[in-house]
């Protein structure tokens, strides 16, 4: 059941160029979003931009009702939203959209901001049986590695320049991951060419996948369908309703 919620700002920080983080107060919906599930969210003020922007949790805190997220700034609704600060407020539509599978031996694969909705999954999972597989531009990007649980089962990581961790991209590493240990299933999100490599070695193996895709929403409530994707088996789907997690095998990535 949706909720709409005015969220009071508890923090408000970049953590990288261009990409912030931000910790609101939001009670109702922290005891009630689960891992790839979307919040949509617009300023308080409302009308400057107009529609609201979706963002996937990246951390929730139910027992303190707070919820994160971290995002790039892309575009006026992004820029405006950067410019919060602590006791300003946000109005904050939601949870919306389906779930990750977070049962059994997990490897997540995320690139960019993508990684959010995948931190918040290891949360939730257990940590001792989830692998991670996260990479980004440059070791600026991968500041995420400080904030996944201490006792993941393994945290792999690349970066394009080499900075740290493997010099290319996360999934060059997926491969060897899905060779050394048994996964139940795998996680992925982030930009659409790792995606779309990602379910081809899943299907390569036999390995169950879920992707998490990201599309321009309107409505964020299936009105619109300006977030529509294809399915395999022909038609579409909307990422705002049906997803944005979809098992790998429903959807063209
Ligand atoms: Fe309007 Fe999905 S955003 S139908």
């Amino acid at each position: 059941m949706r909720k709409s919620e005015i969220g009071r700002v508890v923090c408000a920080e970049a953590v990288a160029p261009a990409t912030y983080r931000l910790v609101m107060e939001l009670p109702v919906l922290a005891a009630a979003v689960r891992p790839g599930q979307f919040l949509h969210l617009r300023t308080a003020s409302g009308r400057d931009p107009l529609l609201r922007r979706p963002f996937s949790p990246s951390r929730v805190w139910p027992e303190r009702g707070e919820v994160e997220i971290i995002y790039r700034v892309v575009g006026r609704g992004t820029e405006l939203l950067s410019r919060l600060r602590c006791g300003d407020s946000a109005d904050v539509l939601g949870p919306l959209g389906s779930t990750f599978t977070l049962a059994g031996d997990l490897l997540l694969v995320g690139g960019g901001v993508g990684i959010a909705p995948l931190l918040y999954a290891a949360q939730v999972a257990d940590p001792t049986r989830t692998t991670v597989i996260i990479g980004g531009r440059n070791e600026e990007e991968l500041f995420w590695r400080h904030l996944f649980p201490q006792n993941l089962r393994g945290l792999l990581t690349a970066t394009d320049d080499g900075s740290f961790g493997h010099h290319g991209f996360g999934v060059d590493l997926v491969p060897e991951a899905l060779a050394a240990r048994h996964f139940d299933r795998v996680l992925t999100c982030g930009p659409t060419p790792m995606m779309r490599k990602v379910t081809e070695l899943c299907a390569a193996a036999g390995i169950a996948c879920e992707v998490s895709l990201e599309r321009r929403m309107g409505c964020g409530t299936g009105g619109c369908l300006a977030c529509i994707c294809d399915k395999r088996a022909g038609g579409h789907a909307k990422v705002c309703q049906d997803g944005p997690v979809f098992a790998a095998e429903e959807v063209y990535v």
